[in-house]
């Protein structure tokens, strides 16, 4: 299947670099997923290699990587936005064009919520899995959250349209094993049952 170009409206990827993360509550938001990121990956061992950060948008979590990074975005213009700094590659997290165990690990970092299926959940974290010989981190939106109550209030007042997609931990920490990979370690970036931005760090079960 050829998919086509993935493009947003002019200017978006560089508002995602320069704003989205540096203003206001955005900025929090930046300074906890950064420490809850820096966390995980203190939990897990890696060995060496490259690491892929997909989707990267802007390269915003590649410098937090704990070695070269490979960066991957269906949108070319969010890979322009993030400088020519590593390598970057357009594609799609749903078939990767890495062969399996190219990398050392793999950050998929505010990609899953986007994702409204479980099967198309499981279809990328399995790619996801395939890739990494390591670690595989993950955001995910806990659907048990005040949070994620307010956002779906809101939206049946017709206050948001925002349509991320949230999936209870337990649920999703049986999606990962499905997919082949072990959750270690999960963390909520404010309590749990309060906010719904999670990560959890993952080791690759062994390969038959
Ligand atoms: C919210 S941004 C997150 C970027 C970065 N990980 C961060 O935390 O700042 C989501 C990114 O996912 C990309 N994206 C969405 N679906 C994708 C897919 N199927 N394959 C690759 N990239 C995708 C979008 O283009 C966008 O740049």
């Amino acid at each position: 299947m050829t998919e086509t170009p993935y493009r947003r409206e002019p200017g978006y990827a560089e508002r995602y670099r320069d704003h989205r993360f540096r203003s206001g509550s955005g900025s929090n938001t930046d300074r906890r997923e950064r420490e809850v990121l820096r966390a995980l990956l203190g939990r897990c061992e890696a060995g060496s290699g490259l690491w892929l950060d997909a989707p990267s948008g802007a390269g915003r979590m590649s410098d937090e990587l704990p070695a070269a990074v490979v960066q991957v975005d269906r949108d070319a213009a969010m890979l322009i936005a993030a400088g020519p700094e590593r390598p970057r590659v357009c594609a799609s997290v749903h078939a990767l064009p890495f062969a399996d165990g190219t990398f050392a690990g793999v950050l998929c970092h505010r990609l899953l919520q986007h994702i409204p299926g479980a099967d198309e959940r499981a279809t990328v974290l399995r790619e996801l899995a395939r890739v990494s010989r390591g670690p595989v981190v993950l955001s995910f939106f806990d659907r048990c959250s005040l949070q994620h109550l307010r956002r779906t209030v809101r939206r049946w007042f017709g206050k948001t349209r925002s349509g991320r997609s949230a999936v209870g931990r337990s649920r999703f920490l049986g999606e990962l094993r499905a997919a082949g990979l072990e959750p270690i370690a999960v963390q909520a970036l404010r309590l749990r049952f309060v906010g719904e931005q999670t990560l959890v760090v993952c080791r690759p079960r062994p390969r038959a």
